[in-house]
Formats: C-alpha cells, structure tokens, sequence
C-alpha cells in the first residue's frame, strides 16, 4: 500500500503542476483578452463612437442593436438631398440648399428632429416616408433632440462656412491651391473636416485632432 501510495507520489506533484499551468493559462487568457479587448474598447469606426446610437451604447435609444440604421437604410431611403441612403427626412434651416451632405448632419446637429426618427425602422415592414421613432435619446439629448454642445442649431451664420466652392478661389494667397481633405462637387462640407464613422478622432475629425489648428492649415495659408 505505502508502495502503492509512493508510486502515486507523483500525481499530486502532476496535479501542482497541472495548477501551475491551469493558472499560467488563466493568465496567458486574460493577457489576450486584455490585448483582444484594448483594440475594442476605442471605437475603431463608428461603432461604439457618439454615433453609435444603438442600444448597447450608452448614447443609446433602448429600441435597436442595429448602428447605422440611425443614418441610413438599404431601401426607401430619402433622396431629397445628395446623402448617401439617407434614412431621416430633411429639416428646413438657414443654411445653403446646395449643402447635401452637410444638411444631412443637420438632421440631427440642428436639434429640431430627435436623433430616433428614422424613415425606414429595422426589420421588415418597418417603413413610414415621414419617420417614426425607435426610442428615447441618449448623450447630449432632451427628448431625443440634441441640446448640448453638440447642437450647431438652425442658423450657420456663426458657424464656418460650408457649401461653397473650393476649386478656383481667387484668394489664392490666402487657400492652399488643393486641400488634402475631401471635398463634395469641389465644396467645403462638415464630412470635409468630419468623418462622422471616425470613432478614434476626437469630434470626428479627419485629421485626427485639431493640435496646431492642423485642420485650419490644410486649407488656409495663414
Ligand atoms: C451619425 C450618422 C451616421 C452613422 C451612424 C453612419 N453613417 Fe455612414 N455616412 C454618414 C454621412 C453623413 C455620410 C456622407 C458623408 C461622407 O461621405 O462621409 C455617410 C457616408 C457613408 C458611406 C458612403 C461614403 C463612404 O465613406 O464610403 C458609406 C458606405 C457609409 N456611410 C456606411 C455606413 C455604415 C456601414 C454604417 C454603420 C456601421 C454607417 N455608415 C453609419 C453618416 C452616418
Ligand atoms: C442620427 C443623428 C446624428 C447625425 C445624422 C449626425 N450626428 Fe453627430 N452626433 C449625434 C449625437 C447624438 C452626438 C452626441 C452628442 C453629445 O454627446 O452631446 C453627436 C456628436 C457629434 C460630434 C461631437 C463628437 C465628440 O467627440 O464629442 C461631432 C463633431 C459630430 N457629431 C459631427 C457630425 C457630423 C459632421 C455629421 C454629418 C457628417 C453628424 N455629426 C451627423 C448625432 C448625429
Ligand atoms: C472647416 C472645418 C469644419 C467644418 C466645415 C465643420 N466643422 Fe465641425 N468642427 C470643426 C473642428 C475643428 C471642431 C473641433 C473644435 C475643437 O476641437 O476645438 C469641430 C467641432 C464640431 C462639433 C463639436 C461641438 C463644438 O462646437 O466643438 C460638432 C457637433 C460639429 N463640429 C458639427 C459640425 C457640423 C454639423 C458641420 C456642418 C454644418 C460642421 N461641424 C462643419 C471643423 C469643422
Ligand atoms: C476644407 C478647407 C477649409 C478648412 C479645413 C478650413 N477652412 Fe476656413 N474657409 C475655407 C474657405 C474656402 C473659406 C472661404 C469661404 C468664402 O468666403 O466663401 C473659409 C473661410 C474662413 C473664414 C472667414 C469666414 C467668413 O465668414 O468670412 C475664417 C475665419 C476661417 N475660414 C477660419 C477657419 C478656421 C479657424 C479653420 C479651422 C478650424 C478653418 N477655417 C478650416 C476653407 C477651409
């Protein structure tokens, strides 16, 4: 027996070790979840950014998992405006009629419309041509308008122009001949200076930040 039990002597040491690498495991799991999970916890794209209005975001509206449906639709969208499969009803305002993709982010930054409504709600059956809401707003919202900082509001008389030409500016001093940044039948719109998927720059911000006015200077020579 005590032969026996000395013959077994190795299994607890087996079975210690079996710890040692049950627990090195353990670690070696949560090191990879913590490098899996880093890469996640900034939003890459628009996903988990303050464009995420999704339900499992805390700007959330409780109604959808769904992200870009917020935005747009693959079917029945508005074409009142130039916005790719816009899936919101545009709002009035003073601001130019030529500015498509700009009014676009007026449907929600002018804080007239909540940021819930949508032309077409997920799932099937889900289309009204005047909008319904898919639930309460989340961040910077009241009532599911937006009324924060974030509200650039109806009148873009205080706000840097938008909707003019960039091309064949007779100021040429004053414009670097060609911008870097993206321009829309060669105007100057808010998706010029904003990416509104870029959920790792800070306001959405082609350029990543505006450190050094960056974001000035790839247009103005001043
Ligand atoms: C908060 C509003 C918003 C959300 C949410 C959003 N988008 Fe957009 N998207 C826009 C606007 C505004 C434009 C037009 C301006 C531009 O071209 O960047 C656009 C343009 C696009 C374009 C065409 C131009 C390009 O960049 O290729 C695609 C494709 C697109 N979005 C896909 C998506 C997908 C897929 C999602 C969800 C994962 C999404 N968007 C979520 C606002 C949004
Ligand atoms: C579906 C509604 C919706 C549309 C369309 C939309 N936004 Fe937003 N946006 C929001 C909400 C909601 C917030 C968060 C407001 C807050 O936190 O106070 C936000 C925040 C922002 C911010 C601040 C981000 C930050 O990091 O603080 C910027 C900049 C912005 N949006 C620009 C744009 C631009 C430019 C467009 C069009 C290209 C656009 N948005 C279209 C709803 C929208
Ligand atoms: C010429 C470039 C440019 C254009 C065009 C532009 N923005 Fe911005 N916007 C900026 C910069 C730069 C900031 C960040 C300011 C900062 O970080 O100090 C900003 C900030 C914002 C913010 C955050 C709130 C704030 O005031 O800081 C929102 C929301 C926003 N922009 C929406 C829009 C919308 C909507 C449009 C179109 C109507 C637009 N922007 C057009 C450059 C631009
Ligand atoms: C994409 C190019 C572009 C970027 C980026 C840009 N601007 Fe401009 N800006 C213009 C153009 C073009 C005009 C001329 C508009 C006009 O007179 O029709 C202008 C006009 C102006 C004006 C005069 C406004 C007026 O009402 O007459 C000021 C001030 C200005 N920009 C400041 C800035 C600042 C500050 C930034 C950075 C936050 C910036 N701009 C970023 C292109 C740009």
């Amino acid at each position: 027996m005590k032969q026996l039990l000395s013959a077994f002597k190795p299994i607890p040491l087996a079975g210690r070790s079996r710890l040692v690498l049950q627990s090195l495991m353990k670690a070696l799991i949560s090191v990879l979840c913590l490098v899996l999970y880093l890469p996640l916890s900034h939003a890459q794209g628009v996903v988990g950014s303050k464009h995420d209005l999704s339900s499992t975001q805390k700007a959330g509206v409780q109604a959808t998992t769904q992200v870009c449906v917020f935005c747009h639709t693959p079917h029945g969208s508005s074409v009142a405006q130039n916005a790719p499969l816009w899936n919101k009803t545009y709002n009035g305002g003073v601001f130019p009629a030529s500015a498509s993709v700009s009014t676009a982010c007026l449907t929600c930054h002018d804080g007239t419309q909540t940021t819930d409504t949508v032309i077409n709600s997920p799932g099937v059956g889900g289309f009204g041509a005047a909008g319904g809401r898919l639930g309460d707003g989340g961040d910077g919202q009241v009532g599911g308008k937006i009324t924060g900082w974030a509200k650039i509001g109806t009148d873009l008389n205080d706000d840097h122009p938008i909707g003019m030409l960039y091309a064949g500016l007779s100021l040429a001093e004053d414009f670097k001949p060609s911008t870097t940044l993206p321009l829309y039948n060669s105007k100057v719109e808010c998706a010029t200076c904003h990416n509104p998927h870029l959920g790792t720059a800070a306001t959405f911000l082609r350029q990543g930040s505006n450190s050094g006015s960056q974001v000035c200077l790839a247009c103005h020579t001043k």
